[in-house]
């Protein structure tokens, strides 16, 4: 009987350190999802002056970035490229 109630607080103690693991775990990818989101004034395109605001701004209906329509209406990219070439450095962190 002593070994099922050492077995039963063994298993518990096991139980909360998982709980507490994964509340950790939501924290932190709280707290990445949070960080990775650039701020307005991050400037993505050097030769055309175009920074995450006006992304943000110019791709707001469509709810993600179209590469298309930033070349279009902010000649993006129609320089050296390196704000295409590192695309996918910064896409992801705009919507
Ligand atoms: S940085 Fe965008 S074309 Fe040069």
């Amino acid at each position: 009987m002593k070994d099922g109630v050492f077995a039963q607080h063994e298993s518990r103690d096991k139980m909360d350190k998982d709980f507490l693991r994964q509340i950790d775990d939501v924290k932190d990818f709280l707290s990445s999802k949070e960080k990775e989101k650039l701020d307005n004034d991050f400037l993505i395109c050097e030769c055309f002056c175009v920074n995450v605001g006006d992304i943000r701004l110019s791709c707001s209906d469509l709810g993600e970035v179209n590469l298309d329509h930033l070349q279009e209406r902010f000649q993006l990219g129609r320089g050296c490229q390196s704000c295409i070439k590192d695309a996918d450095s910064w896409i992801k962190k705009i919507f």
